[in-house]
């Protein structure tokens, strides 16, 4: 279907009284809602517009920059960036997207997990929009979402059904679950998540403790690019016999962390070390206190870096492939800001491959924290005939991922 046909089909007037969605036909509209959806669990403010499956707008704002120089997401900052971002955000959705807001079917938004201020500035968004517009809201899981990312398509490439089941796999700054998918509006599972650090904020920890900038996954991965990722061997968490018994489907990142740090601080006295050393050897030559922090004179960051990545992507990679052979489910879906990790994404379809498991990994921007990805998820519960939420619910920080709706 051409965007054209796509917009044409959600114009004329007086498509949203309940009379008028008889006259136009109600199954048809319920198989193809007009969604917005709105995300602001973190730091992206997201807005998405779709029809059905078909993505019409997918339009971010990130606080990003506002927390670099504190290394993570600061939860108010984020907050106050949602209210700031919120209009023009929803302005940029809908002028992509072609609509109007008197043209949507309904709202969906993310009422959790997530940061609860930033949360908050989304749900009460959302439902200041569905009163006024007197359309249905759905109030709905993100990390369901992320899955739901999968169910979409641009309006000119072919529709593609979310093959079910599947075991997800999602890895961000904020999270590392790894869920089963029976049914996506019916039956999610928890298989495992991480007991202390996502994947991503061990990223961005590491690459702090290297010097590297805010957010730091991508410096990491191109620092990695030129290192050897066998240089140093690094744990791999929570994959020891005794620890996989009580949690094989878990992660654990911070002992990772912990373990480079002391590499690296290691590898920082010894070069002291040396060049004290030489410093008495040669002393016509002043000390330089930069050869202690200047971590390039004391150790290859790029080797430190691809060793670290190693590790991450291996475990990831191996106790989600593990998942799909246990329990016979032959797909993984992949979403989160760290899916961008080069080495995760290789490792991940090697071995999806040698274990005849079907790898889908949506296209990055449908992977990273958006709007669109709640929409989808909003659009299917619609076009599968559950209830809207209501307007009594709040923003729930530690939503759990089975319930996939408010
Ligand atoms: O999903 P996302 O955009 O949002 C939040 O979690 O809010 O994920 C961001 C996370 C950050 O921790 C960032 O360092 C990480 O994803 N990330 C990466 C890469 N690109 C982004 N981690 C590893 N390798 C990358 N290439
Ligand atoms: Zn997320």
């Amino acid at each position: 279907m051409t965007p054209a046909a796509e917009t044409t089909a959600g114009t004329g007037t007086g498509v949203n009284g309940p009379a008028a969605k008889a006259r136009n036909g109600l199954r048809s509209e319920l198989q193809r809602p007009l969604v917005l959806g709105i995300e602001t669990s973190c730091d992206e403010t997201g807005i998405g517009i779709v029809r059905g499956t078909t993505l019409l707008a997918n339009t971010i704002a990130s606080s990003m920059d506002e927390h670099a120089r504190y290394g993570g997401v600061v939860p108010e900052v984020a907050a106050r960036a949602h209210l700031e971002a919120l209009r023009p955000t929803l302005d940029a959705a809908l002028a992509e997207a072609g609509v109007t807001l008197g043209e949507l079917d309904a709202i969906a938004v993310t009422s959790g997990p997530g940061l609860a201020g930033a949360l908050m500035v989304g749900v009460g968004a959302a439902k200041a929009l569905a009163i006024s517009l007197g359309i249905p809201l759905y109030a709905v899981n993100h990390l369901v979402g992320h899955v739901g990312a999968d169910l979409l398509h641009r309006p000119d490439e072919p529709e593609h059904e979310l093959e079910l089941p599947t075991v997800a796999l999602l890895v961000s700054g904020g999270h590392t679950s790894l869920l089963l998918v029976r049914d996506l509006v019916n039956d999610v599972e928890l298989l495992g998540e991480t007991i202390d650090d996502a994947a991503g904020e061990a990223f961005d920890k590491v690459a702090r403790l290297l010097g590297l900038p805010y957010p730091g996954g991508p410096q990491i991965d191109r620092a990695a690019a030129s290192g050897d990722p066998a240089a140093i061997r690094f744990p791999r968490g929570l994959t020891a016999p005794k620890d996989l018994e009580r949690h094989r489907d878990d992660f654990s990142f911070s002992g990772l962390k912990t373990a480079v740090a002391r590499w690296v601080e290691a590898a920082r006295d010894r070069a002291a070390d040396d060049r004290a050393a030489d410093d008495r050897a040669a002393d016509d030559r002043a000390a330089d206190d930069g050869a202690v922090d200047g971590s390039s004179a004391a150790f290859s960051i790029p080797d430190v870096a691809a060793s670290f990545r190693e590790s991450v992507a291996d475990v990831l990679t191996a106790k989600a492939i593990a998942a799909c052979q246990r329990l016979g489910v032959p797909r993984l879906l992949l979403g989160g800001g760290v899916v961008a990790n080069a080495r995760v994404r290789q490792l991940a379809q090697e071995r999806a491959d040698a274990a005849g498991v079907t790898l889908r990994i949506p296209p990055l921007s449908l992977c990273t924290d958006n709007g669109a990805m709640i929409a989808a998820l909003g659009a299917r519960l619609i076009s599968e005939g559950h209830k809207p939420s209501g307007l009594d619910f709040g923003a729930d920080s530690t939503l759990p991922v089975t319930t996939i709706q408010v």
